[in-house]
């Protein structure tokens, strides 16, 4: 088949078997049931209806928990090492409707230290900048000034430090090197980092003085460093962090993430001119046939086209209209020029709209942070 694939939280390589992922992990998927479940405290979120976010840990418990009157925090977070795309956006965007529809306090964790141990090329400067950069784009979703923390590592590690040198006396460098892959070769900050992306798990506990639940929705790439923190908790007196785990969002160009690091032209930044926006989309890599004769007799392949998977994952929340999206492709009605036409209207028409937002994040930045 498509052979081996790795995916930690440092790199992903290979073609991703996302059901495989499961099993290798050790995660749940999300079944009929748990969705139905979910129904009954709001909407279903077109990500769960579509499988972005696909996998659990404890997810049933975090809502059992719930029901009974205690009520879960939510922790997510990001590597400040650049500008916002629009892959950054999609599980930030489904928090935003976990805290939605339970109304709930959310962790939100930007870890300059991590990017700048990481990155050979980011200063501590640097990354602190893109931290506050990413916050804009973050505010600029809407999440709740009263139930929403952001920190930077570096601004609030005195309220942290105490649990991260708990957890780090817990955790072995056989443990990292097994987990992460790493080898002697790896800076010791590095190594400890993990620590440091636990802690935020127990914020709720520590700041109430009692056990709360917290449940992170995140990418499945991240993963790794949250098993390291469930093998933990329990003996530094915390529940176990439940998780809800998203797939990796395709670029432009095709399956693989869609990365800042990558070729920037099949990467939509939050900050990008309409011009630039359009032209990404025009050159997007499409299912479609080698000529538009073929096209109207053959149909196109939406399975394997990123313009598809773009108003699947994020711009076309309707599944009636998704379906017909899906048949005119197929059926060869709609071209491929056409189709990028259509998502590219939807795209900027939710850009032109952030970027507003991310102009008056500035004036309001301050009532989200937390600092030591
Ligand atoms: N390590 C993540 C990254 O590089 C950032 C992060 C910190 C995070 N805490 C998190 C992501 C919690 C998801 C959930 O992007």
């Amino acid at each position: 088949m498509n052979g081996e694939f790795v995916v930690t939280p440092y790199g992903v390589t290979g073609d991703v078997d996302y059901d495989q992922l499961i099993e290798k992990f050790g995660t749940k998927r999300i079944d009929r049931t748990l969705l139905d479940r979910i129904g009954t405290y709001g909407p279903v979120h077109h990500m769960l209806r579509r499988d972005v976010f696909y996998s659990h840990r404890d997810l049933e418990w975090i809502l059992n928990e719930y029901d009974k009157g205690n009520r879960f925090t939510l922790y997510t977070g990001r590597g400040p090492s650049g500008p916002i795309h629009l892959g950054h956006l999609m599980p930030w965007s489904f928090a935003k409707y976990l805290q939605d529809i339970f109304k709930v306090k959310l962790w939100f964790q930007l870890t300059d230290d991590e990017k700048f141990l990481y990155y050979d090329n980011l200063t501590l400067e640097e990354t602190k900048k893109w931290g506050m950069e990413n916050a804009l784009d973050i505010i600029a979703l809407g999440f709740d000034p009263k139930l929403t923390n952001l920190f930077l590592d570096t601004e609030y590690i005195k309220t942290m430090y105490p649990t991260a040198v708990r957890a780090a006396k817990k955790i072995n460098f056989s443990t990292i090197k097994a987990v992460f892959g790493f080898d002697n070769s790896n800076n010791i900050g590095s190594i400890f980092f993990t620590s440091i992306q636990t802690v935020p798990c127990f914020l709720e506990s520590i700041e109430q003085g009692r056990k709360v639940p917290c449940l992170i929705p995140c990418g499945i790439d991240q993963d790794p460093h949250f098993r390291i923190t469930r093998d933990i908790a329990e003996g530094l007196g915390y529940y176990k962090p439940a998780l809800i785990h998203a797939k990796l969002m395709p670029s432009l160009a095709g399956s693989e993430k869609m990365s800042t690091s990558s070729k920037t032209d099949t990467t939509i930044f939050t900050v990008d001119d309409k011009k630039t926006v359009k032209r990404k989309i025009m050159s997007a890599f499409t299912g479609g046939r080698v000529s538009v004769d073929e096209q109207r007799k053959l149909g196109g392949s939406p399975e394997i086209c990123s313009v598809y998977q773009y108003q699947s994952y994020f711009f076309e929340p309707d599944d009636d209209k998704l379906k017909q999206l899906f048949e005119q492709c197929k059926s060869g009605k709609i071209l491929c020029g056409e189709c990028k036409g259509i998502l590219f209207e939807k795209v900027w028409k939710f850009l032109e709209n952030h970027q507003a937002k991310r102009e008056a994040a500035k004036e309001i930045v301050d009532q989200f942070f937390v600092r030591d």
